[in-house]
């Protein structure tokens, strides 16, 4: 394959050996101590690379803790109403992660014995897993070998190729460095030197186990900027009357979140007054200052839930933020 022969004739095979070794020593010296790299059970694999694909390592590991209590085995995934999942998965957003997770674990259970498929290919049989997270799966819960790439693989690999490389180029690329004997390891050593020293704006080249192999040194700046946040302010109104908060819910077919529970918006607060409290929340491309209100809420569509079973509920992120700093969660 043409994609091969260009790299390998920019590395040599001592070069390349090198370099695995080096990635991967580096990566048992320094590896973090992170809850799902416990275990090679693939139920725990695949929850943690779900939760990661958009979300910050910090926040997952609040997250990936409660979920596992909650539902430790595939079977009882399966087995549960999907508010209960929603539920558990609130303040992760992305929600559709989670509707997909449900979806597969009643696969895995119904059509596979409550026993993951154990290949790339078989697994990406299953909803919500795409090459990305089969790879994952594949490589670091049964040892098969295959590379994974993620943004930070891709920038790794530009930065010691010292070239853009897209498509087919980037996953063969990938597959032509994996250690085919720790597979799991080595993707998982790919993607922590590019989240903790391969970093896209200040690479912290003193500490990177191949600075010596590196064509770029962090010199290859990444492609695009990025767009600046939009500031927006938003409104919400706190009404609790004898132990209970008025909710309401997102519209079924909302393409954010649908279905969750929050506090009702308002667009009437203004003037002389001042917000019981304001906090600051972000989404993608936008940081908004949220206004909270305690008031008597103006909704008709909506429920009065009890305090003590807010935990229960499948409230937004905000909503779960708000109710936090209200000291209700
Ligand atoms: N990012 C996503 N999954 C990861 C993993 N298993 N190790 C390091 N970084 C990751």
């Amino acid at each position: 394959m043409k994609t091969r022969q260009s790299i390998q004739s920019s590395f040599s095979v001592p070069q390349q050996r090198r370099l695995r070794k080096s990635i991967l020593a580096w990566y048992d010296l320094h590896r973090r101590d992170l809850p799902w790299r416990a275990s090679r059970d693939p139920y725990r694999v695949w929850l943690s690379e779900i939760m990661l694909q958009q979300t910050r390592v910090a926040a997952v590991i609040e997250h990936y803790r409660k979920f596992l209590s909650r539902f430790p085995t595939v079977e009882k995934l399966a087995a549960a109403r999907e508010a209960s999942v929603l539920a558990a998965w609130s303040g992760l957003g992305y929600y559709r992660r989670a509707r997909m997770m449900h979806a597969a674990a009643k696969v895995i259970v119904r059509e596979h014995g409550g026993n993951f498929p154990k290949s790339e290919e078989g697994l990406r049989t299953l909803p919500g897993i795409g090459r990305y997270t089969a790879a994952a799966i594949a490589s670091i819960a049964f040892g098969e070998p295959v590379a994974v790439v993620d943004g930070n693989v891709e920038r790794v690999l530009q930065r010691v190729a010292g070239k853009r490389l897209a498509g087919e180029e980037l996953w063969n690329t990938a597959n032509y460095f994996l250690d085919a004997k720790r597979p799991g390891d080595f993707n998982q050593a790919m993607m922590e030197l590019g989240a903790v020293v391969c970093t896209p704006r200040t690479p912290i080249c003193l500490t990177c186990p191949v600075i010596e192999m590196c064509a770029t040194r962090g010199e290859l700046a990444p492609a695009g900027k990025t767009a600046p946040q939009k500031k927006r302010e938003i409104q919400y109104v706190l009404d609790v009357r004898n132990g209970e908060v008025f909710l309401v819910q997102r519209a079924r077919d909302a393409s954010l979140m649908p279905g969750m529970w929050e506090l009702p918006e308002t667009t009437s607060m203004n003037g002389g007054s001042r917000p019981t409290f304001t906090l600051r929340h972000s989404i993608t491309l936008t940081d908004y200052t949220v206004q909270v209100w305690s008031a008597a809420s103006s909704r008709e569509l909506g429920k009065w839930t009890p305090v003590a079973r807010l935990p229960k509920v499948a409230l937004t992120g905000l909503a779960r933020k708000i109710l936090r700093k209200a000291a209700m969660l």
